[in-house]
């Protein structure tokens, strides 16, 4: 998924500090450590670590995400009926409803998130998901596994320009292409007798006070773009609850993070640090965020042993003109062992 902040492309950066952070300043291996990702987004950070560590926490306040873990990070076991599962879905009779209705332009308000079709064949298919589970006919690994499936096929075929602030006029070329329901695929461990990795919805700095563990990975926002805002199809498809979508955008209610807003962000890291009982904390924040690098410095300072860690990168960023233009990107580790 083309998600703002994803650290896909920056796995191997992020594992290999990681790793060589614990392995100079710990006696404990790796596969002893409990791994919170607090921020976990699109799962990216823990999945990486899933199946080297003992234990994952991941955690995001946004209900898509929150599936999104469960089914890349707690779900470890073959799913035996996958292939059966999605191929029913895909051969579904389309239905209108709640998608096509408010973010097609089968509705009144012609908000074209998606074509009509593909917007019918997403109710089809969400409210099958939904039928299922409360027959019993699948089980919660597999609820999470479709649910999974569907939001990063649909994400494929909307018509936005990358999120869901907006959409566009016309019906662009990938979102013009039939959806197809593909599978989630995730890391299995099956040889693991016991797999506790725990997923959370809630704010990060609510549950910091209800957890510990070994290493921390922090990632939240950095700048005033909320996830509830950008994303706000994702939660609607995920919940598929009865709401009244807001204006030309179909926004729906979201709660807004301390970690966009200029005057919160510095107390909500502080605090954040302050009752983290964790040994290592990382935390990734861009040069061009809400706090300055001096800022994090001088807080992580105050509880312990702080070190910075940085990759420099050429980004290709298209010009008015006809050349493309290289252009430095720094991504940036700030380490603290406590
Ligand atoms: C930069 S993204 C994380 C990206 C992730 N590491 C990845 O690779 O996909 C920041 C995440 O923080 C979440 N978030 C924002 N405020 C939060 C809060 N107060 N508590 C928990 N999560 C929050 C957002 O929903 C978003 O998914």
């Amino acid at each position: 998924m083309n998600y703002i902040g994803s650290k896909f492309t920056l796995s191997s950066f992020l594992e290999e500090n990681i790793k060589q952070t614990i392995k100079e300043n710990d006696s404990k291996n790796l596969s002893e450590c409990i791994f919170c990702d607090l921020f976990t987004g699109t799962a990216a950070v823990s999945k990486i670590f899933k199946t080297q560590v003992k234990k994952i926490i991941a955690n995001d306040k946004e209900y898509y995400s929150f599936v999104l873990a469960k089914n890349y990070i707690k779900n470890h076991k073959t799913i035996k009926r996958k292939n059966e599962l999605i191929e029913i879905l895909n051969n579904l009779e389309k239905v209108k409803s709640k998608i096509s209705f408010n973010y097609s332009t089968c509705g009144n308000e012609k908000r074209q998130y998606f074509s009509e079709s593909n917007a019918m064949k997403i109710d089809a298919i969400r409210s099958k998901i939904e039928e299922w589970k409360n027959e019993d006919f699948i089980n919660e690994e597999e609820y999470f596994f479709l649910l999974t499936s569907l939001l990063e096929s649909a994400d494929k075929v909307a018509n936005t320009a990358s999120v869901y602030g907006a959409f566009l006029k016309h019906i662009k070329k990938s979102a013009q292409k039939e959806l197809i329901l593909k599978p989630a695929e995730f890391e299995i461990n099956e040889n693991k007798h016991e797999i506790i990795h725990d997923i959370f919805q809630e704010d990060a700095n609510i549950l910091i006070k209800k957890i510990k563990g070994d290493i921390l990975y922090l990632d939240p926002p950095y700048n005033a773009r909320e996830y509830g805002a950008n994303y706000h199809l994702l939660n609607t498809i995920a919940l598929y609850d009865n709401f009244i979508p807001k204006g030309k955008t179909g926004l729906r209610e979201y709660e807004k993070s301390n970690w966009c807003k200029k005057d919160k962000v510095y107390k909500e890291l502080e605090n954040l640090i302050k009752n983290a009982d964790f040994k290592f904390i990382f935390l990734s924040y861009n040069d061009e965020g809400l706090l300055s690098l001096n800022q994090i410095k001088e807080i992580f300072e105050k509880y312990g042993k702080y070190d910075l860690k940085s990759k420099t990168y050429k980004r290709f960023k298209a010009d008015n003109n006809r050349l493309n233009k290289k252009d430095d990107t720094t991504e940036y580790l700030h380490i603290l062992i406590k």
